[in-house]
């Protein structure tokens, strides 16, 4: 059992309260002798310990449903206080559905639903007196493709903290302090009132990244965020989630195995599975200290991902 730490209630003394109205059938096999899947000095992040020893999230037995079809099947995880989290397996096996879960999101998808528990430093964030909107400010997310809104870098960092009621002569220190952490400060500086959009894409991933920072969230849920960035700003964003983990939590979902060695503390493998109707469902294989899934894990499926065997 890990310990929970203290958290702020999400669902009393709401900072949006006032927004409401205005807006394995295979058995698990050690694999003999491996050679070595990846160098072992690529982990930068394996001091964690074995088991989370402090819990923001869980899921308890969690399936994800859209309509009828179940496209995550029973999975319990826990994500630890400060650690970076990868998220791999083939296309398709939910790993998308899954992060949605966590900051209700798929609340937002017609017919998409639910099952088991889903919490936030001990909290059912699917309570009927949790506000989903104080929700997504505590666990935000970034998307795979930038998605800066129309506006000047400066108003595209200001939105959340305004939207909030944040004091207004705050803001300006908020919007350098964010740009900073993201590791972008230096390069927009002396143009804050230019579009958001007229930045590269691996400078747009970054705005996005503190235009997240700027609500002060605890979670940072991040789905395949290099995916549409060259080798440079990919390294970037890497440098940048080490430092961020110094003061979030981040669940990320990559294709990209080096990546999540890299960066991961903790590595989850999921897989689509076929059920006795032929059905596919996503299911966790495997969870474990990043180290140990690419270099000695528990289950041949996750041997075969790792290796690029399969998926
Ligand atoms: N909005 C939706 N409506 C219906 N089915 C969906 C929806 N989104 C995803 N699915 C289905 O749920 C399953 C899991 O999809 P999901 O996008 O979560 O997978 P993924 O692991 O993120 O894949 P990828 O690596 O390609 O991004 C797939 O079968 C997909 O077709
Ligand atoms: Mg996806």
């Amino acid at each position: 059992m890990s310990a929970s730490v203290t958290p702020e209630p999400i669902n009393r003394f709401s900072y949006t309260a006032a927004l409401k109205d205005g807006m394995k059938s295979m058995t698990p096999t050690q694999p003999a002798a491996m050679a070595p899947l990846v160098a072992s000095s690529i982990f930068s992040r394996d001091a964690v310990s074995e088991a989370v020893t402090t819990q923001v999230m869980a899921l308890e037995d969690v399936s994800v449903f859209y309509g009828d079809y179940e496209a995550v099947r029973n999975v319990d995880l826990e994500f630890g206080h400060r650690e970076i989290t990868a998220l791999i397996g083939p296309s398709g096996c939910g790993k998308s559905t899954l992060l949605r879960s966590l900051n209700r999101m798929n609340d937002l998808i017609p017919g998409a639903r639910v099952a088991g528990k889903v919490t936030y430093h001990g909290v059912d964030i699917y309570g009927s007196d949790v506000d989903a909107i104080e929700l997504r400010r505590r666990v935000g997310m970034v998307f795979q493709k930038p998605n800066p809104f129309p506006k000047s870098i400066y108003d595209n960092i200001a939105y959340g903290p305004r939207v909030l009621r944040m004091p207004k002569s705050q803001i300006p220190d908020i919007v350098e302090r964010s740009l900073r952490q993201a590791a972008l400060w230096d390069e927009v500086k002396d143009k804050l009132k230019e579009s958001g959009l007229a930045l590269s894409g691996g400078q747009q991933q970054r705005l996005c990244i503190a235009r997240c920072i700027a609500v002060q969230p605890d979670v940072i849920l991040m789905d395949e965020p290099c995916a549409s960035l060259d080798p440079i700003a990919t390294s970037k964003i890497e440098d940048l989630m080490k430092q961020l983990a110094d003061e979030f939590t981040i669940i990320i979902v990559t294709h990209n195995m080096q990546q999540a060695a890299r960066v991961s503390d903790r590595t989850a493998f999921f897989t689509a599975e076929l059920d006795e109707q032929g059905v596919r469902h996503g299911r966790l294989v495997e969870y474990a200290v990043t180290n140990k899934i690419f270099t000695a894990p528990a289950d041949e499926r996750t041997e075969a991902y790792v290796s690029g065997r399969f998926g």
